[in-house]
């Protein structure tokens, strides 16, 4: 059995804020902002726990076809994410790092990401990736136009280089809240062999103990990585 400890590698697809807010009776937007309170606490929780790289899929590019009113209620609680909540980042050592087609977003906000990345950028000790704009078919097809470019025939390496999660560890752990059992276009090449874990929670819902038993429940798994059963 391959060692079963912490995960490197944790991505998280954050879903569920709409129908959150709704049993509420409250605005989607509602939902999303109670979710970006939880998320910052959980990713402090998800360090502390000794996670190497966290991955929040925040938007996807198909997200963006959503009322507008949605769309730039989220790019205002993104703006407010880059501005205000870098500082315990750095005094951490976590780097930043967005994915994501940032041709898809305000100017004002691609400015944002592109400053709390270099605030970060020193740090050593955790990658936080946001995936925003992002959708795991279109970045492998970016990532196939590179190659087409270079005119060279790629290795998986070469090729999973050129993704923009390129330099990351492939995914150990994924997480999906929101009772949906699906992938949703995320990082599709980058979780071929990620064990999953189906949260019915709602994301405003998922504590740091959910997050706790998801990795209690990775420590149970098998990774076999297509080797033959002992
Ligand atoms: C996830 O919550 C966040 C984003 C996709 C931006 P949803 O907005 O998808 O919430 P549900 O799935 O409708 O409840
Ligand atoms: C996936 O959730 C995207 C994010 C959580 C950012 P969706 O709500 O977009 O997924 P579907 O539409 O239920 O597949
Ligand atoms: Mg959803």
């Amino acid at each position: 059995m391959a060692d079963m400890g912490i995960p490197f590698h944790v991505g998280i697809i954050m879903d569920g804020n709409g129908r959150w807010a709704k049993a509420r009776g409250l605005f989607r937007l509602e939902g999303h902002r109670a979710g970006m309170a939880r998320m910052l606490a959980l990713i402090e929780h998800a360090f502390d726990a000794g996670i190497g790289e966290l991955s929040l899929f925040a938007l996807s590019t198909e997200n963006l076809s959503r009322p507008k009113e949605e769309t730039e209620g989220l790019f205002s609680l993104f703006r407010l994410y880059f501005t205000q909540h870098i500082p315990p980042l750095v005094g951490r050592g976590v780097r930043l790092h967005v994915v994501g087609n940032r041709s898809l977003l305000p100017a004002d906000l691609v400015s944002l990401i592109e400053g709390a990345e270099e605030r970060t950028k020193a740090g050593d000790k955790g990658l936080l990736t946001f995936a925003i704009a992002y959708g795991g078919r279109q970045d492998i097809v970016s990532a196939c136009n590179r190659a087409v470019k270079e005119g060279r025939e790629q290795t998986l390496e070469s090729f999973a280089g050129k993704l923009s999660t390129g330099g990351m560890s492939a995914i150990d752990l994924l997480i999906r809240t929101g009772g949906e059992k699906r992938l949703s276009n995320f990082m599709l090449f980058e979780a071929a062999y990620a064990e999953i874990y189906f949260s019915e929670k709602m994301f405003p819902d998922f504590s740091d103990s959910d997050l706790d038993e998801a990795l209690l429940d990775y420590r149970k798994r098998d990774r076999r990585f297509g080797t033959s059963v002992e």
